[in-house]
């Protein structure tokens, strides 16, 4: 994989798992533009990357404001004339409707997990240099749900859509693919899980952002470029695993 002087903007860059992928790809050389709402950890990712001797650029605003969305891509293009990958990384959850999730919060997560990523790819259409890559973070949830989840949920079964949708669209010119991650721990301070937590997972243990900062990169590598509209599950094999009562370690208790 060759990052040396790609260009490479993440939303949702200042935590978790997109501040991940940004010190992945400056690591590798890339220049990487971020998008937060977080100013004081999105400034300190900001001066993490340009350590790495990359050019980069720390936008602080609302994804969910269509204004921001066009300053942030104003401000790449006139920085770096052209990207190379665009990486919708942010999400959140207002939970769902057994808590009340309202009008004005439903929206909010669909504008920021849905709305956001296909803005951006707009936006930055004309900027892709060629061999451009979008790589969107779904969710193991956007094809299973747990109770009261349902703003998260809605959001993730869209951005899961708008994946092939736009890889139709953008073929030839950009190959759009997208990661769902299962449980990825990304407090990154060797917290130690129960070995319950650990145990239902095939691979025994929980995720880390880095498993899932490769499987972007892995995406966005030009030697992939068989691979668009496709999407990789992240998540320790939780959701291929059939259990019925009575197995692995779990009883049905209900009626
Ligand atoms: N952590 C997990 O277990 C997990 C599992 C499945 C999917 N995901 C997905 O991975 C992505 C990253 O998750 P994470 O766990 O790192 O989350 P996180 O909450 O740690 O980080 C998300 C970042 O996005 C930023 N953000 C949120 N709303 C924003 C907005 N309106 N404008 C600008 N920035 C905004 C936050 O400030 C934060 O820095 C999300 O899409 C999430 O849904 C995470």
């Amino acid at each position: 994989m060759d990052f040396k002087g790609k260009v490479c903007v993440v939303t949702g860059g200042a935590n978790g798992i997109g501040r991940c992928i940004s010190l992945t790809f400056a690591k590798a050389g890339a220049h990487v533009a971020i998008i937060d709402l977080d100013k004081d950890q999105g400034e300190k990712v900001l001066v993490d990357i340009t350590a790495q001797g990359v050019k980069g650029i720390f936008f602080c605003g609302d994804i969910a404001k269509k204004e921001t969305l066009d300053k942030f891509a104003e401000e790449v293009i006139r920085t770096y004339g052209n990207i190379d990958y665009l990486i919708n990384n942010a999400c959140l959850s207002r939970s769902g409707i057994l808590s009340g999730c309202d009008y004005e919060d439903f929206n909010d997560v669909l504008n920021v997990g849905i709305t956001a990523p296909y803005m951006l790819s707009k936006l930055f259409l004309h900027a892709f240099a060629a061999g451009g890559a979008i790589v969107n973070i779904s969710s193991t949830r956007s094809t299973m749900s747990q109770a009261d989840t349902e703003s998260y949920t809605a959001a993730k079964g869209g951005i899961s859509a708008l994946t092939h949708a736009l890889a139709i669209s953008l073929a030839g010119k950009v190959r759009v693919n997208s990661v769902s991650p299962g449980w990825i721990d990304v407090a990154d301070n060797n917290v130690s899980h129960t070995q319950p937590d650990k145990s239902q997972h095939p691979v025994k243990r929980i995720g880390k952002a880095s498993d899932i900062a490769r499987a972007v990169m892995f995406l966005c590598d030009a030697q992939n470029d068989f691979i668009t509209g496709e999407n990789i599950t992240v998540d320790g094999g939780m959701t291929k695993q059939m259990t019925y009562s009575g197995e692995n370690g779990w009883v049905y208790e209900g009626k």
